[in-house]
């Protein structure tokens, strides 16, 4: 690969409870995706455990990247730089992968570009939709954040919404963990959900006054748990599958709704979701209707692109390869980055 004619990025990613590394060619093409779970660790505990991901992370990170390299059949020679995620996430978990992209950038001799979080996971977009280019909306709904979006450019945002409480994933594990379904509690709502009539109880909408894309999400999880006490101090036995169906179908209104607000008001025709819970599958369908309703190309990535992967965060380090972002060996986790912070 001598002459060559395209950007290989190696990109890192430890910001949470997935230790991941990859290798992605020209900022859309995945030539590897290495995901090391450490899901039925933390599942002992109900949650992710900070010291027990830095730990793990540390354990995993060198074979991640090693393994990410050979599946991608480059050597470290071949790679033009290095990206890795430097926040926002938990401070021991991110730590271990910027230091390990800085020795692997400074050994190398390679560019090191620190990514947003939550900028890789809007370019997650990127991957499986070759045509979709800034302008558009996203809707960035994780563990941790729920963002309303607006990608100006590559690199560039301006957040519309956000949530002032619990993030939409986060409403999900809790209620999860309330009605005895565990960790993680998405994917597991999401499957038992199906089974549930999700008009069979009235859970609350919030809206918050004066900011219509703004989220709140601590009350429909409150008016969970005081459903189920309710049903517990009657000695009623609740439906699990209907208490799922219908929290999810609430917490799908309500981003729906918003998104479909700030579609109206921006004049959008282009809306990407992202982050853990766009895979989601009745927020997928009912985001899918209300977008062909008005006319918006509605854009969300494969489930293994939504959740946490270094892929997403090397098409992001692409992008910011090409408008010249470098960092320094300086480069530190910020566990409270803002997206559009340098
Ligand atoms: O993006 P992500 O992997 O990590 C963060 O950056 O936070 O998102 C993880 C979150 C968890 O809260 C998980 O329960 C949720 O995404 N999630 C889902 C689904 N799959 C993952 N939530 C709803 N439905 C799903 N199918
Ligand atoms: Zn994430």
């Amino acid at each position: 690969m001598s002459d060559k004619k395209e950007v290989l990025i190696l990109a890192i990613e430890s910001s949470c409870d997935e230790t991941a590394a990859a290798v992605v060619r020209n900022g859309r093409e995945v030539l590897s995706n290495v995901i090391s779970s450490q899901i039925a660790l933390h599942t002992l505990y109900g949650g992710v455990v900070p010291e027990i991901a830095s730990r793990k992370h540390i354990e995993k990170i060198n074979q991640v990247v090693e393994a990410a390299l050979a599946e991608a059949d480059v050597t470290l020679a071949d790679i033009d730089a290095i990206g890795v995620t430097y926040g926002p996430g938990l401070v021991g978990a991110l730590l271990v992968g910027v230091a390990a992209a800085k020795a692997i950038a400074y050994a190398a001799g390679k560019p090191l570009i620190g990514v947003h979080h939550i900028e890789g996971h809007i370019a997650a977009n990127f991957i499986e939709h070759k045509e979709l280019e800034p302008p558009f909306f996203s809707l960035v709904v994780s563990g941790g954040h729920t963002h309303l979006v607006r990608v100006k450019d590559y690199g560039q945002f301006d957040i519309i919404g956000r949530t002032r409480d619990d993030a939409a994933g986060e409403a999900f594990d809790k209620v999860a963990r309330a009605i005895g379904l565990g960790y993680p509690g998405g994917p597991k709502i999401d499957k038992v959900a199906k089974e549930g009539n999700p008009e069979a109880i009235s859970f609350p909408r919030a809206h918050v006054e004066d900011a219509p894309y703004d989220f709140s999400f601590s009350g429909v999880k409150s008016a969970v748990l005081n459903y189920i006490n309710g049903c517990q101090m009657k000695g009623e036995v609740y439906s699990q599958a209907d208490v799922a169906a219908a929290f999810q179908k609430a917490v799908t209104d309500v981003l729906v709704a918003n998104a479909m607000h700030a579609v109206e008001e921006y004049q959008v025709d282009k809306l990407a979701i992202a982050g853990g819970v766009a895979s989601n599958s009745a927020l997928r369908e009912a985001m899918k209707t209300a977008c062909e309703a008005k006319g918006v190309e509605f854009y969300y990535p494969s489930p293994i692109y939504c959740t946490d992967n270094a892929a997403m965060i090397g098409v992001a380090a692409y992008y910011e390869y090409l408008s010249g972002t470098r960092h320094g060996w300086d480069l530190n986790a910020v566990p409270n980055l803002k997206l559009g912070e340098r």
